[in-house]
């Protein structure tokens, strides 16, 4: 579903350029639940930019669903942003001035679509991830993890090829925490959601069926979860010891 192959990129400031993605290869198949972990600054924002094509890249190429999406012009660009990717993000992006409700809707007012097919989907993701009871409130009105389930849900109003997620979990508390990660699993489980998602938190990446570990902006390893979730968290917390990254960023 997605693919991405040879990924270099680099900042350049003043005389200095620094490599940031180093020969990035990955694979994400339709359904799955791919997690991308590693300490802060190993590149895992820039890497999502570079496959949601928000910046630029030196080398390498970003397939979606088997086509190219590298050097698409604008506009396409802008389709392919709205109709096969969904976004989520840290800190939520909702719009403060619309409800919940209208907030869900809002990829759908992008793509033109007609109204009444519109509500009933926002309708039924509502639904599903049990939010309809604040669909008409706004967001300041509704707790951390509601916001969250809510931008989850818009994230899934076009049904994308792909969800991409920065950081989801990384404003919650515990509870909120798992509200999010509930929300991916019923997106997968009940809506076959394809989710690729960075953090830095073990916990929230031992709930994906694959976890690829970034470290200086290189795939480190990855590792598939068989047993149980708890062991695959062990698992994770044991790769990041031996990474030797920064301990507090994956308590
Ligand atoms: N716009 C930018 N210009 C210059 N350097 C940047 C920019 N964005 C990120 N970096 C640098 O690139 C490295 C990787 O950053 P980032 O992708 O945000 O890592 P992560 O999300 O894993 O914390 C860091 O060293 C960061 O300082
Ligand atoms: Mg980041």
């Amino acid at each position: 579903m997605l693919e991405v192959t040879h990924l270099s990129k680099s900042y350049t400031s003043g005389t200095q350029v620094y490599s940031v993605l180093k020969d990035v290869s990955l694979k994400v198949e339709k359904g799955e639940f791919v997690a991308v972990m590693g300490p802060s600054g190993s590149g895992k924002t820039t890497l999502l930019n570079c496959i949601s094509c928000f910046i630029p890249y030196e080398e390498g190429k970003i397939l979606l669903k088997d086509r190219n999406i590298s050097h698409l012009e604008e506009r396409e660009l802008s389709k392919v942003r709205n109709r096969q990717m969904g976004f989520v993000f840290q800190d939520f992006m909702l719009l403060d001035g619309l409800t919940v409700f209208e907030n869900i809707c809002l990829p759908q007012i992008i793509a033109r679509r007609p109204v009444v097919q519109m509500e009933e989907k926002a309708r039924n993701i509502c639904r599903l991830f049990g939010i309809e009871k604040i669909m008409d409130k706004y967001p300041a009105e509704i707790s951390g993890g509601e916001r969250q389930r809510t931008a989850v849900a818009r994230a899934l109003m076009n049904q994308p090829y792909v969800i991409l997620a920065d950081e989801p979990t990384g404003n919650l508390d515990s509870k909120s925490c798992r509200a999010v990660i509930d929300a991916f699993l019923q997106a997968k489980e009940e809506m076959g959601a394809t989710i690729f998602m960075v953090t830095h938190d073990s916990f929230a990446a031992s709930f994906c069926d694959r976890v690829i570990v970034l470290k200086d902006g290189q795939v480190y390893g990855e590792l598939m979860r068989t047993g149980s979730r708890r062991a695959f968290m062990d698992q994770l917390l044991d790769t990041i010891r031996t990474l030797g990254g920064d301990r507090d960023d994956y308590e």
